[in-house]
């Protein structure tokens, strides 16, 4: 490090009128060089180069949960479809699969599991029936879902996200139409068009989003009400007393896989640690997963939970690898490894 500053230091022993003309003669070749490069990079600009969109965090907060535009149509049209389907090949395919089945040729590499679209919830939704909205959807792909192989699309541009989440939308309401059409069929009935689209709809259109507090509670008080709460509410169940997991539980998700309790003392959350996310998770609870929704519960009483899910929070953080999560999905295994 020394010895290269100290090379800078060393003066020019040519004279002033030497070094400029090398510089003169030195820049024209460096511009004749970069020519190309620019003329390149102008005529990518001109045909939509992908400028990258490094959303902040704030930004990027405010699309779950302020900045809902009711009239966003949540299906892409025309052409749109088509470039959702080439985004979705190019992105997301090799894990959710051509169909959005979760069956891409990764999946089976990764746990937990890529989501199957066309079957159970979405854990991430914030609306107040638990289907997830475009919005969701799109927040998804700007944040990633850490502890997960769920990466966050940051380096796309948000009408690309959007196309992107329009097609999770639209390979949903298909993968739902399948097993509509599957059910009746098992149950004997003719499909009929008219029953079908009206199953669809209802089983994948959104609700209301959930209304956040405007003020939130973190004071000591709180964080004491919020651990009785997690006591009498059953979370402890669940989570353990000390938030790392209760060993005697053996639950599964929607598609049969183990399903651990978080440990919430060092594990990443998938929806963040924000105490907007926290909050959500409690009252939608995630759907398709074992972690139960709470409605109905109290304004104050859900702040002092999450104040109290907030202060379990310790270092180190644990980063588990895919090959770990799937070993320590069964409870007792990650108990031995980790908490006892
Ligand atoms: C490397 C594999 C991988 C890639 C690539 C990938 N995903 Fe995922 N995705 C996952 C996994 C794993 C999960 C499940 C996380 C969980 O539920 O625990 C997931 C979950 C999701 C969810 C569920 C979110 C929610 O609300 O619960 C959506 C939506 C999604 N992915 C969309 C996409 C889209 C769109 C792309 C392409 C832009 C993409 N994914 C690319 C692995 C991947
Ligand atoms: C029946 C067992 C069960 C109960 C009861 C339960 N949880 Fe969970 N919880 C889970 C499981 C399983 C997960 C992990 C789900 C997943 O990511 O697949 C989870 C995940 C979570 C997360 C992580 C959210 C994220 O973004 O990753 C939080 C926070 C949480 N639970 C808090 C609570 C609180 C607070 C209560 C009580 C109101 C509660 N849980 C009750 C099983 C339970």
């Amino acid at each position: 490090m020394s010895q290269s500053l100290g090379k800078h230091e060393v003066p020019h022993r040519d004279g002033p009128q030497l070094r400029s003309s090398v510089l003169t003669r030195g820049t024209v070749i460096i511009i004749a060089c970069l020519m190309p490069f620019t003329m390149a990079i102008l005529w990518q600009w001109e045909r939509g180069f992908a400028i990258a969109d490094h959303s902040t965090p704030d930004v990027v907060a405010s699309v779950q949960n302020q900045a809902r535009t009711p009239d966003t149509p949540s299906t892409a049209q025309g052409g749109e479809v088509a470039d959702g389907e080439r985004l979705y090949a190019k992105h997301c395919e090799v894990c959710h699969g051509v169909a959005g089945d979760g069956l891409g040729k990764a999946a089976r590499y990764l746990f937990p599991r890529p989501r199957d679209f066309s079957a159970g919830g979405l854990p991430l939704a914030s609306t107040e029936n638990g289907i997830a909205s475009l919005e969701d959807i799109e927040w998804v792909l700007a944040k990633g879902m850490p502890g997960t192989s769920m990466r966050a699309f940051d380096s796309l541009k948000p009408a690309e996200r959007r196309l992107l989440a329009q097609e999770v939308l639209r390979l949903r309401r298909e993968g739902t139409r399948r097993q509509v059409t599957r059910a009746m069929l098992q149950a004997g009935e003719e499909p009929v068009e008219m029953e079908v689209n009206e199953a669809v709809e209802q089983m994948t259109t959104p609700g209301q989003p959930v209304a956040l507090p405007q003020h939130w509670a973190s004071d000591e008080a709180a964080i004491a009400r919020g651990k009785i709460a997690y006591r009498t509410l059953g979370c402890e169940n669940c989570h353990g007393e000390d938030g790392m997991g209760a060993a005697d539980q053996a639950l599964f998700d929607s598609a049969g896989e183990p399903n651990r309790p978080r440990d919430l003392v060092h594990e990443p959350f998938k929806g963040g640690r924000t105490r907007e996310a926290i909050y959500l998770r409690i009252v939608v609870g995630m759907p398709g997963t074992a972690h139960p929704a709470a409605p109905g519960l109290p304004e104050d009483e859900l702040k002092d939970l999450v104040a109290f899910i907030l202060s379990l929070a310790r270092p180190p953080e644990r980063l588990l690898t895919n090959h770990d999560r799937r070993e320590y999905a069964e409870v007792h295994a990650y108990r031995r490894r980790f908490v006892q």
